[in-house]
């Protein structure tokens, strides 16, 4: 699916500003639907966000308006451990307010598969999501995540506690997902 008017691409080094404005704002835009806070990401070093950006075991992928302003982003993170070396996790799922609503996270997700399945022996997606965010539960939905179990109580932010849904799908452009 094409967004008019946003190009998608991966993102390096060189885009280390970028991301991180953006990743902060998303940050405190959404203050619960990720694990991460402004705080703890903002108190980071630039080297920190350099390194994120450069590690070859992760995919960051970045969604540019027409005047080429970063406005959303998706990222994909190998497995580790050689007995879970065919899975990724994907993270930091992110567009902006003013641009929501237009397929752009719905193409990031597309496009995140697609590097999934380029990397060598990799099977799976895992993904988590934090309380009742719904916007996210129904693009994951949508694209064949299926619900495989439940954290309680795992993300505390104040005296408010959210569970973990924790989600999976094969990365297969075959996969069709369930009925
Ligand atoms: C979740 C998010 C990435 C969706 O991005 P988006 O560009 O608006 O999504 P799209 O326009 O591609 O929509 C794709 C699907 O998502 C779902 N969706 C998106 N916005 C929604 C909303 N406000 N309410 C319900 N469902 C919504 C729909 O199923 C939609 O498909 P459909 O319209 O065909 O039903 C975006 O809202 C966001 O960045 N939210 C804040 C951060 C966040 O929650 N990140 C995910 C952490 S797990």
């Amino acid at each position: 699916m094409t967004v008019p008017g946003v190009s998608f691409r991966r993102l390096n080094i060189d885009h280390t500003g970028l991301y991180r404005a953006l990743m902060l704002r998303a940050y405190s835009e959404h203050e619960t639907a990720y694990i991460s806070s402004f705080e703890e990401r903002a108190g980071r070093p630039l080297e920190w966000w350099q390194r994120r950006l450069a590690d070859p075991t992760c995919v960051t992928l970045g969604a540019f308006d027409a005047a080429d302003a970063l406005i959303g982003t998706a990222r994909i993170e190998l497995y580790q451990r050689r007995r879970e070396r065919h899975k990724v996790d994907l993270a930091s799922l992110y567009v902006m307010k003013d641009h929501t609503g237009q397929g752009i996270g719905r193409r990031l997700m597309d496009e995140a598969l697609v590097e999934a399945r380029k990397l060598p022996g990799v099977e799976l997606m895992l993904l988590v999501v934090v309380g009742e965010n719904l916007p996210a539960l129904r693009l994951f939905s949508r694209l064949g995540f299926v619900e495989y179990g439940r954290e309680p109580k795992a993300v505390k932010h104040v005296d408010r506690y959210f569970d973990k849904g924790l989600f999976w799908r094969p990365v297969s452009a075959d996969y069709v997902g369930p009925a």
